[in-house]
């Protein structure tokens, strides 16, 4: 009979609960946002976003059993988001499915964030071949690894300073258009010009790292001059959002092929909430078929953060006889 894994998932202000079988069926994918608890400051506050967590866990997990069709009783092994991330957060989702495992009397494994996100294109039902090429771009990293297996992940290339997540965040919070800012920005840039301004690309020459903080000072200065010559009209934002986000996607998207052809890599992946960005998908498949490299878009709900992936990346670890100790703590860090 396959097993049955819960996954739980409390590393920055979602928190998630996932039940999936040994099969990588995905049974049910619950995830409680707390967009409108930080709103209002333009950024997640990790004091409020812990206080959520705790609030809302017990019901996330009841959801997703109940959404599953199983009982605690059901479940052969849990796994929680270990690291990286906000440690507030992350104790409240590890802590409560370690002590769930340890009453049960079942297994328990901490699982690295950024494993589940290089993962998750085995949720859905057209899955990569090892080896392959994976970008992952979320709120907290921008990265490119080579995976080899579902534990062998060699760092390739990150970012210096922002995550391109965080560079949208940031300029959505700059031209106060709302918040989470990377859909807001999305949104406004289909409507404008990406050609109108030239915006600065960060190279770094032959390097496979990302830089954009560059980019995130040069559209606020853009931003202060249009405002100074009383330009800052609707259509002028829609254009910068478009330029910024096209500054953006060139970047993600060069590299990422650029990495594929020197690792000799045929089949790239995405993850990360900043994979869900149509123009970066639009782009991302043009090039590759360009290239004859195979891409692999999982679905919205597998890019952002969830609780699917955690138990798909637990279930590997706990196949692999990486079983990990109840002494086990969280970390801000990626060890990856
Ligand atoms: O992986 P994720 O859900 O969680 C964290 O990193 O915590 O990613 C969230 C990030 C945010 O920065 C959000 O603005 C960005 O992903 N994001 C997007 C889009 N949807 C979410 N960025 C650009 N375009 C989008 N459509």
């Amino acid at each position: 009979m396959t097993m049955i894994i819960l996954g739980i998932e409390s590393s920055c202000d979602d928190t998630a609960a996932a039940v999936i079988d040994g099969d990588a069926n995905v049974l049910a994918n619950v995830v409680s946002g707390q967009d409108a608890v930080h709103a209002r400051f333009g950024g997640v506050v990790p004091e409020l976003a812990s206080r959520c967590h705790l609030e809302a866990i017990t019901a996330v997990v009841d959801e997703a059993l109940r959404q599953a069709g199983k009982t605690l009783g059901d479940i052969d092994l849990i796994a929680a988001t270990q690291g990286p991330g906000l440690i507030g957060s992350l104790l409240v989702g590890f802590c409560y499915g370690k002590a769930l495992a340890f009453s049960l009397a079942r297994p328990f494994v901490g699982v690295d964030h950024m494993s589940g996100h290089l993962l998750s294109a085995f949720l859905e039902p057209r899955q990569p071949p090892f080896p392959y090429l994976a970008l992952i771009v979320s709120g907290g990293t921008t990265a490119l690894f080579r995976v080899d297996d579902f534990s062998r992940f060699s760092l390739l290339g990150r970012t210096r300073d922002d995550a391109a997540g965080e560079a949208f965040d940031k300029i959505a919070r700059l031209l106060d258009i709302g918040y989470p800012g990377g859909p807001v920005v999305s949104r406004y840039a289909e409507q404008g010009d990406p050609s109108r301004f030239a915006l600065p690309r960060a190279w770094l020459d032959d390097s496979l790292d990302f830089s954009f903080s560059g980019l995130k000072t040069a559209t606020q200065q853009l931003h202060k001059q249009l405002a100074c010559r009383n330009d800052a009209s609707r259509q002028a934002i829609f254009d910068l959002c478009a330029s910024f986000q096209q500054a953006v996607v060139e970047v993600l998207v060069e590299k990422s092929i650029r990495a594929a052809q020197t690792e000799a890599l045929s089949h790239l992946v995405i993850g990360g909430g900043v994979s869900a960005n149509s123009s970066l998908r639009r782009e991302l498949l043009r090039r590759c078929t360009e290239a004859s490299l195979h891409l692999y878009l999982p679905a919205p709900a597998h890019c952002t953060d969830n609780a699917a992936m955690i138990a798909f990346a637990g279930l590997q670890r706990y196949v692999n006889g990486d079983h990990g100790s109840w002494g086990d703590d969280v970390f801000s860090r990626s060890k990856l």
